[in-house]
């Protein structure tokens, strides 16, 4: 019988150690866990609040498809507040995480075979979402030369292009394009006829400068958001596009047909995410100091080369002076000395047997512990 050829994409490895981890602590053993990449607190107070007042007196049909008027207000509000731009609420989405906002913004810009230029490393569905759509990624490296960001002239070397997926800062490496950095990428993509789609999904988390969004560089450009990240509220599945005015006919038509409107509740509660500032800066102060903690731990331990990490609450580590192979390495962490990390190949085929993603979004203390082993280990192991 008949099966789809787009359903053969490559399968997340770190489910791997989620697993095996899983397993360890069934049987009674301890896990500190530096593979999740997701935030350990709940969403705000405010939002739980509104959810609840949500959940007793609205019915919680069916929304329009590209969300509630009051977020997309709010949203639109939000660009004034944080970055001093006006963007009208009629070129915001309300989507289904940035996941489903990703989708659409694929599926309304881009055509069946169209090139689109992906960083290497960088995040693993991006590139299955895209071979799923019967698009074509285009992988573009970066590496230490270039600060692990994206440059024109990496760009113009994946030449043709019919788009370029930028995250900044990244996941996995959390490298932030500065203003500059951005502005030419947004600038040679306009001049290119390249569309560009600017993952922003990590703003709000960045410890040296806030990171520039796209929709103040390129009139062309679509940003993905989430309420996942800063605003942690990844369980809630709600994110949002800003896209350009002659888009968002097509963005309303393919959300109506593929997902009719998003997660009501979520919507009515997350209205009151953006008045939870106090509560959510200080979960960056926590990750500030997790990263500190994390990056002199490593360091300590000889792992000392590392993606700039500008923000997310990653760290892009590489092993290969410990291993060729940073499955079997991450394998031998969690059964050893009980600590999960995600090997690098989940986010870079071709180059991710020698790095490590850590994880600092757990607690502090863990974080200080699960280096503090590492650093043992390493030290044992020579
Ligand atoms: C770079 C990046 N983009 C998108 C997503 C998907 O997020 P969401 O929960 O909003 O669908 C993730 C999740 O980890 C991510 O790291």
């Amino acid at each position: 019988m008949k099966a789809a050829r787009r359903g053969d994409i490559a399968p997340f490895y770190v489910m791997e150690v989620m697993k095996a981890a899983a397993s360890r602590e069934a049987a009674g053993g301890d896990v500190l866990h530096l593979e999740v990449g997701q935030p350990m607190t709940p969403a705000p107070s405010g939002v739980r609040r509104a959810a609840a007042a949500a959940l007793a007196g609205d019915r919680l049909g069916y929304t329009s498809a590209l969300g509630v008027d009051r977020l997309r207000e709010r949203i639109a509000r939000h660009y004034d507040e944080a970055y001093g731009l006006h963007v009208p609420p009629d070129r915001v989405a309300v989507t289904v995480g940035a996941s489903g906002g990703f989708v659409l913004a694929m599926l309304a810009a881009f055509d069946v075979g169209d090139r689109i230029g992906i960083t290497e490393p960088g995040y693993a569905a991006y590139r299955n979402i895209i071979e799923a759509l019967g698009l074509e990624p285009v992988g573009i490296r970066v590496g230490p030369d270039t600060r692990y960001v994206l440059t024109p002239d990496l760009i113009d070397a994946a030449a043709p292009l019919d788009g370029l997926v930028v995250a900044s800062p990244s996941n996995p490496t959390g490298a932030t394009h500065t203003p500059g950095e951005l502005l030419r990428v947004a600038g040679f993509c306009d001049r290119a006829g390249i569309r560009l789609v600017s993952d922003e999904i990590y703003h709000g988390i960045t410890y040296t400068r806030p990171a520039p969004t796209a929709a103040a560089l390129s009139p062309s450009a679509i940003v993905v958001q989430s309420f996942s990240k800063y605003y942690s509220m990844t369980g809630w599945r709600l994110g949002w596009l800003v896209a350009p005015a002659d888009l968002m006919g097509a963005i309303e038509r393919l959300a109506q047909n593929l997902f009719i409107s998003p997660p009501t509740v979520s919507q009515l509660a997350a209205v009151a995410a953006f008045d939870c500032g106090e509560e959510l800066d200080a979960n960056v102060a926590r990750y500030a100091r997790s990263r500190d903690v994390l990056i002199s731990g490593l360091a300590a331990a000889g792992i000392e080369r590392i993606a700039p990490p500008d923000g997310a609450f990653y760290v892009w580590a590489d092993v290969s002076h410990l291993t060729d192979d940073s499955r079997e390495l991450t394998a031998r962490w969690l059964e050893e000395i009980g600590v999960a990390a995600t090997p690098g190949i989940d986010f870079d085929p071709a180059q991710g047997h020698r790095f490590v993603r850590f994880s600092y979004s757990e607690s502090t203390a863990d974080v200080a512990e699960a280096v503090r082993r590492i650093g043992e280990w390493v030290r044992a192991s020579d």
